[in-house]
């Protein structure tokens, strides 16, 4: 199938190398990737012709990997995802705790955006806390314990909350939430553009913000495009 007519998140999956070229024009292929490259470029008025060349040459400098995670197994994913998104998730969002409150703290008289920024860093580690306490502890286990019993030919593991699928649907909705709010953060930094003058803690904020947002719509990516699709599909073959 030709590139221009591929939704998105499939490019995403099938070329790692193409979230690098999303994220440079802010398309989103994690949440709201369900889309055709060509109708996403025509609603945010990109050039097809160029975002076509640059997906090319991203596949060219970075050839992709001989097993990727649609294939891989989901163990594996599983750890990735927690050593590679979660872990620093955590760690960041403890930064952006206190960076957002020292930046309103010293300069929120004079751009009231920043205590709006505060409080959304507020409700997303709120969010995402219980979030990946969840993940870990019960979600991900289970479609561990789901591969292996397939693995093995055993009938399917018990689950006190039924389906696979009832989980994933509320992991979902919450990811949904946090894409909301890092949506309105960008929109209210003007996409993280500093003001004149800022100083180095509105620079490292600001930085760390646009970082995190990476982080995670590559953390929900991984989630919502290939990790929860191959569970759910695990569970149905019976
Ligand atoms: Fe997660
Ligand atoms: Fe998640």
């Amino acid at each position: 199938m030709q590139t221009a007519v591929k939704q998105v998140r499939d490019l995403a999956i099938e070329q790692p190398s193409s979230v690098r070229v999303f994220e440079r024009f802010g398309i989103d292929y994690c949440c709201g990737g369900r889309k055709p490259l060509e109708q996403v470029c025509e609603e945010q008025q990109i050039s097809l012709p160029q975002i076509l060349e640059k997906l090319a040459e991203a596949q060219q400098s970075a050839p992709e990997p001989t097993e990727p995670w649609t294939t891989r197994p989901l163990a594996e994913l599983v750890e990735h995802i927690v050593q590679k998104c979660h872990a620093p998730t955590r760690s960041e969002l403890e930064r952006l705790t206190a960076l957002s409150h020292k930046v309103r703290s010293r300069h929120g008289s004079l751009h009231p955006e920043l205590t709006q920024v505060e409080g959304l860093v507020q409700q997303i580690a709120e969010e995402m806390a219980p979030h990946m306490d969840k993940e870990e502890r019960v979600l991900f286990p289970y479609i561990i314990s789901l591969e292996e019993t397939r693995r093995r030919g055993l009938p399917k593991p018990y689950a006190f909350f039924g389906s696979v699928a009832t989980p994933i649907a509320s992991m979902m909705a919450q990811h949904d939430i946090v894409g909301v709010a890092l949506a309105s953060i960008r929109e209210l930094t003007n996409e993280f553009q500093l003001p004149d003058g800022a100083c180095p803690t509105y620079h490292a904020l600001y930085t760390t913000l646009a970082d995190f947002e990476r982080l995670t719509h590559r953390h929900v990516h991984l989630e919502n495009n290939v990790l929860f699709v191959r569970a759910i599909d695990l569970a149905g073959k019976d």
